[in-house]
């Protein structure tokens, strides 16, 4: 079988990540290496030099033979780029978030499936060992009813001039959330404040309301004095915590919890809860190391020789996009919660 032929537009911070993974890949040819700035398209250009180069993403999209496209450029231009490239009849992997607005995701989403041609966002977290044995153990029933999902993304810069903190990082943890729990919430609600540019927030508290008594809530920042990855999956007989920062033990499963009973009627109260609570073992389970980005390029590449939709498709970026909407419009609106229905 040929290998799929790639273009890879946009070499900036994480560009060179995905270069390397499509150079890598065996059922991958990289084709072209696209910047709008000439330093860094020939940078990449000694590095990779049986690829062709161009600061004109136009002549990728002019090349019959290139099969596929990576767009790895600032969100606000994620649209335009994508959309050329699928009217040019070329599979498609978007970095995270796929758009900057949930219309932009819909019509990306439409044009794939009408063009019959592959659209996966690049929610890299979701191809973690961390992640993948997470799902495991959550898709077991393991963890029991599912109470709370609360998670802390915070570090020192690196502050963006284009997108607040919210676009920055809250697409990680809207998406391993998405994945693990499939499930959408009814409400968001949010709060943020821009101390260092004025309208780009660099702290935002976001939190979630589902139809039930499930709730999650997050904390991104850019101006914390250490870095925190860590998120925690309450059910009902056992826990998760998720450090990423832990160089080996990054999933760590608790069992613990309370169990409640009610007794009585007695004087007191009609009812009387007796509540005890349970502190079992604590066990690390084995992760695959495998670099994500990897698994992302391997599942890209594999869902448009299979033409199956990969596991984070349009409907998965879509999904995080318009709840990041809706975060940013409960900022806006100091806190008022908005409905996600
Ligand atoms: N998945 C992840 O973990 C992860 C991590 C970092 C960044 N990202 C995403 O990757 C994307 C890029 O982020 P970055 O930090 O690398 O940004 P960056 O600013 O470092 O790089 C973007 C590059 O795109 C180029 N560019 C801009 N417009 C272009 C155009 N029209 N044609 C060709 N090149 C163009 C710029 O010259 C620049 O080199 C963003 O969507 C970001 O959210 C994802």
């Amino acid at each position: 079988m040929s290998a799929t032929k790639v273009g890879v537009i946009g070499c900036g911070y994480w560009g060179p990540n995905l270069l390397r993974n499509f150079a890598e890949n065996e059922t991958a040819e990289l084709r072209w290496i696209c910047d709008a700035d000439p330093a860094r398209v020939a940078a990449m250009g000694r590095r990779y030099p049986a690829a062709r180069t161009s600061t004109d993403y136009q002549k990728l999209l002019a090349d019959p033979d290139l099969d596929a496209i990576a767009v790895v450029t600032p969100v606000a231009t994620h649209f335009q780029i994508a959309r050329e490239a699928l009217l040019a009849g070329k599979h498609l992997l978007v970095e995270k978030p796929l758009t900057a607005t949930g219309r932009e995701a819909e019509e990306l989403i439409d044009l794939a499936d009408r063009s019959q041609r592959t659209l996966m966002v690049d929610h890299t977290f979701v191809y973690t060992g961390a992640v993948r044995k997470m799902k495991e153990i959550v898709a077991s029933g393991e963890l029991g009813e599912l109470l709370y999902f609360d998670s802390v993304r915070i570090n020192l810069g690196l502050f963006q001039k284009d997108i607040n903190v919210l676009w920055d990082l809250a697409p990680h943890d809207l998406s391993i959330m998405d994945y693990l729990i499939e499930r959408q919430p009814d409400l968001v609600s949010a709060i943020g404040s821009c101390h260092i540019e004025p309208g780009i927030e660099n702290i935002a508290y976001l939190m979630m309301h589902f139809a039930d008594d499930f709730i999650a809530h997050f904390h991104f920042n850019w101006l914390a004095p250490v870095k925190i990855r860590r998120t925690m999956i309450a059910g009902s007989r056992k826990m998760i915590l998720y450090d990423d920062i832990e160089p080996t033990e990054k999933v760590r499963i608790y069992d613990k919890g309370v169990t409640t009973n009610r007794v009585g009627p007695d004087r007191e109260a009609d009812y009387q809860t007796l509540v005890s609570y349970r502190t079992g073992d604590v066990w690390a389970p084995k992760l695959d190391s495998t670099e994500a980005l990897r698994h992302v390029v391997g599942e890209f590449l594999d869902s448009i020789r299979s033409a199956r939709r990969p596991l984070t498709d349009g409907q998965a970026g879509w999904r995080v996009v318009r709840l990041l909407e809706a975060a940013q419009q409960s900022i806006k609106n100091g806190g008022q919660v908005q409905s996600v229905q």
